[in-house]
């Protein structure tokens, strides 16, 4: 078999090289050198007469072939997923290290009753096995296969015909047909071009998993993002239980969707009812610490805010943030010192959601600032109180959206009182037993909290 053509291409102007360099000679840019494959002589040209059969169509005379849905077992997936996994997808899943990304993947092959082909070239059959029984097996159509010669997979793939195709990691695959190593970008991308192909043609959901880079991108080509039909990001603090699993891009459904999972002895649990866990304890009696009733995608959960203000040791204050946008918290001290006249600038402010996750949901502003005063004052929240809304520049109380799912949440965790903005169209109070306090600024709700 003769070796298929390769040369380098500058990816910011396309200039072609037969070696890599390092400094582009037309348009001066720096590594931007990649080795790609190059059109075989007599393949047929994009706009050549006969390449192709399609023809316009008048939109309205297109028959919907929308491809059905498949239900996994793991409710939080097909949450993320928009409802289920789509025939011939490509997922991207991402994350750090050790996050449970090769966790998350396994437990979807052995615990689902579907013929699936777990592909790994990270570990060997043994530690999967072990990991598997760990996890409890209970698929009896789950194939593992350890290989990362690209061509080898897909023939594997034909033969063994799964429902679902996972590789553990897209990084560690190779093609036999480019020179350069396993991981690096031209690797990646042909390996993924290959299974986009594989995916679409057999109709095969296939999910690759993809390591991260220190800035917390998706290692590899940004074509990558592009190619797949869904980026699933595997994220949380790795010295905490829980991760979220995020969409961050989805042909078949929404983006804002978010799985909650818990990292057990036995793998990951599927956390259905995020408020009771991300809350610890609403009667401590501690100051500087709020509830607040925020939502991801399209579900509402209670999230537990703790700040702690003291006297600057040093000369400059510090302020420091987990979970929470520094900037925003920033600008939430500076309204409470302009406007509202809290003597903050000398303090240290610390903020941090319990958890360990990150919300970036305006409508925690209140609860965030309710914290800062609570720790500042040594006062504590009383227990039964939540907040939702938003805080302007101007220390106004603003709407968030939603608020009647958020509501609905805190009255059905028994919370007594909630503390919202004033003009919410449509808001029906006679609805709700639990009782909703509407404030337009923020002096009138420390008045409503602390007397
Ligand atoms: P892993 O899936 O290997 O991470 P990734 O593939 O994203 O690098 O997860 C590894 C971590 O998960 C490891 O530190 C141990 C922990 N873990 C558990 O806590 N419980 C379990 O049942 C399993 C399988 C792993
Ligand atoms: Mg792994």
């Amino acid at each position: 078999m003769s070796k298929t053509k390769t040369a380098f291409f500058c990816q910011d102007c396309g200039y072609e090289s037969p070696k890599w360099m390092g400094k582009c000679p037309s348009c001066s840019s720096w590594n931007s050198f990649v080795e790609e494959i190059k059109q075989k002589k007599g393949g047929s040209a994009p706009f050549s007469k006969n390449s192709t059969d399609a023809k316009p169509v008048v939109l309205q005379e297109i028959t919907k072939n929308v491809k059905q849905k498949r239900k996994l077992q793991d409710e939080e997936l097909n949450r993320v997923l928009g409802g289920g996994i789509v025939l011939g997808s490509l997922i991207l899943v991402g994350g750090d290290p050790g996050i449970g990304k090769s966790t998350l993947m396994l437990q979807l092959a052995i615990k689902d009753h579907h013929k699936v082909l777990y592909v790994s070239g990270e570990e060997s059959e043994s530690q999967i096995k072990m990991r598997a029984e760990r996890i409890g097996i209970l698929n009896e159509s789950c194939h593992i296969l350890t290989e990362t010669n690209l061509e080898a997979i897909l023939n594997h793939a034909k033969q063994v015909q799964p429902q679902i195709l996972i590789i553990d990691s897209i990084q560690t695959l190779h093609s036999s047909q480019i020179d350069s190593a396993a991981g690096s970008v031209s690797q990646v991308r042909e390996s993924t071009a290959s299974l986009l192909r594989y995916a679409k043609e057999s109709d095969v959901p296939t999910f690759l998993i993809g390591h991260i880079t220190k800035d917390g991108g998706i290692a590899g080509p940004k074509v990558l993002e592009h190619m797949v039909d869904t980026v699933l990001q595997f994220e949380g603090d790795r010295n905490y239980v829980y991760r979220l699993l995020r969409t961050s891009k989805n042909r078949f459904g929404s983006t804002n969707e978010i799985g909650i999972y818990e990292m057990l002895g036995d793998g990951l649990r599927p956390v259905e009812n995020p408020s009771e866990i991300l809350v610890t304890n609403s009667d401590t009696g501690l100051s500087g610490i709020s509830i607040s009733s925020t939502i991801e995608g399209v579900r509402p959960f209670l999230i537990e805010i703790q700040a702690l203000v003291s006297s600057a040791a040093y000369g400059t204050p510090q302020r420091s943030s987990t979970g929470f946008d520094a900037k925003r918290l920033n600008m939430l001290l500076a309204v409470l010192e302009k406007r509202c006249g809290f003597k903050l600038g000398t303090k240290d402010v610390f903020l941090n959601i319990a958890g360990g996750i990150k919300v970036d949901d305006p409508g925690v502003d209140l609860a965030v600032t309710m914290a800062v005063l609570s720790s500042n004052a040594n006062l504590p929240i009383p227990a039964g109180i939540a907040f939702a809304a938003e805080v302007g520049l101007s220390g106004e109380i603003r709407p968030v959206n939603r608020v009647d799912q958020r509501i609905a949440e805190v009255e059905k965790l028994g919370y007594k009182k909630i503390i919202i903005s004033q003009n919410i169209k449509g808001l029906n109070l006679s609805n709700y037993k639990i009782d909703v306090v509407q404030c337009t600024k923020i002096g009138q709700v420390v008045k409503t909290v602390f007397s």
